[in-house]
């Protein structure tokens, strides 16, 4: 099950490091391309920002999808992560969120609490769905065998320039789909020569393909973009379908093994999987979600 590609809310607005007015605009241009679904978090206090606007589109907007990130100061007890949830669904306005993470793995501690603690809030009814997000694919397993109810999702790091494979093995050992957060590698993608020349054969640019091929792994994709243009451009990504062999070109790509977010970035982070080396690897699956035309 993927709550995301079943309910054909694979391309998600992303929010970060967006708020105020410059995030308004950026959610009205979002909402007018056709994005349904949006990604925020309570590190980036933006939430209420969302929350109003939705609102202020009226009751058409009740179909929004809504993923929310519980930040690590809250993890200290039931009590303080269940009321920061609390406070996340008055910003937003809703009385439960689609999906709700836990955003990190808290730092050199035990990750058990904070997972009991998300349990917690879906018995509540605070979210529809629960997941993790930055979780190595040995915590993938921790988590999976510590939660009761099946994990919704693991929001990672994911684009044609990082070798995401051990994540990618981790979703399919513990039935933990991913979601791909820098899906441009936050920019880095855009105008690379590689890309825009796989582009040209199906009349869409290099950014395009990219996002394409993460959306063909079936792994829903996270774009943020303050220009209606790219806004536009990243959700324009359902009607054209890459060939085997410009898969197989992609993948070669990311050896480059080019990070976002990195350690030095975040500090906090856990220790990143290494990717296995492409010789040790069982074949790459390739798979074709059917192609679709709706724009929620
Ligand atoms: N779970 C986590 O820890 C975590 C971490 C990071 C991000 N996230 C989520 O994932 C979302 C997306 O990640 P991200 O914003 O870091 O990276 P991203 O989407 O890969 O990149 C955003 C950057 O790329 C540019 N861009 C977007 N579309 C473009 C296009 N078609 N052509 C050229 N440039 C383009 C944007 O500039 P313009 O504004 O000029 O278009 C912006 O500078 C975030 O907003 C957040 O919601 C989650």
């Amino acid at each position: 099950m993927n709550v995301y590609t079943d309910s054909s809310h694979e391309r998600i607005f992303g929010t970060y490091p967006l708020t105020g007015d410059t995030l308004r605009s950026a959610l009205e241009d979002a909402y007018a391309v056709g994005y349904r679904a949006f990604d925020t978090a309570q590190e980036y206090e933006n939430e209420s920002v969302i929350g109003d606007f939705l609102a202020s589109v009226g009751p058409e907007a009740d179909g929004a999808h809504l993923t929310t990130k519980v930040m690590p100061a809250n993890f200290g007890s039931a009590t303080e992560f269940l009321s920061s949830v609390e406070k996340s669904l008055e910003r937003l306005r809703v009385e439960r969120v689609n999906v709700l993470l836990v955003h990190w793995p808290p730092i050199g501690e035990d990750i058990l609490p904070s997972l009991d603690y998300l349990q917690q809030a879906l018995q509540r009814g605070f979210a529809e769905h629960i997941g993790i997000s930055n979780y190595t694919r040995q915590m993938m397993h921790t988590a999976a065998a510590a939660v009761e109810v099946p994990l919704a999702v693991n929001q990672v790091e994911f684009h044609p320039l990082i070798d995401q494979s051990p994540l990618e093995a981790g979703a399919l050992e513990t039935g933990i789909p991913l979601s791909s957060y820098c899906s441009l590698a936050r920019g880095a993608i855009a105008g690379r020569p590689e890309f825009e020349e796989i582009g040209r054969a199906y009349g869409k640019t290099g950014t395009q393909v990219a996002l394409r091929w993460i959306l063909q792994k079936g792994i829903p994709v996270i774009t943020m973009s303050t220009s209606y243009k790219n806004i536009k451009s990243n959700f324009d990504i359902v009607d054209f379908e890459l060939s085997h062999s410009d898969v197989e070109k992609i993948e070669a790509m990311r050896a480059e093994n080019y990070r976002v977010i990195s350690l030095e970035e975040a500090p906090w982070a856990p220790r990143w999987d290494t990717p296995t080396p492409r010789e040790n690897r069982p074949a790459a699956s390739f798979t074709r979600p059917a192609a679709s035309s709706k724009g929620v």
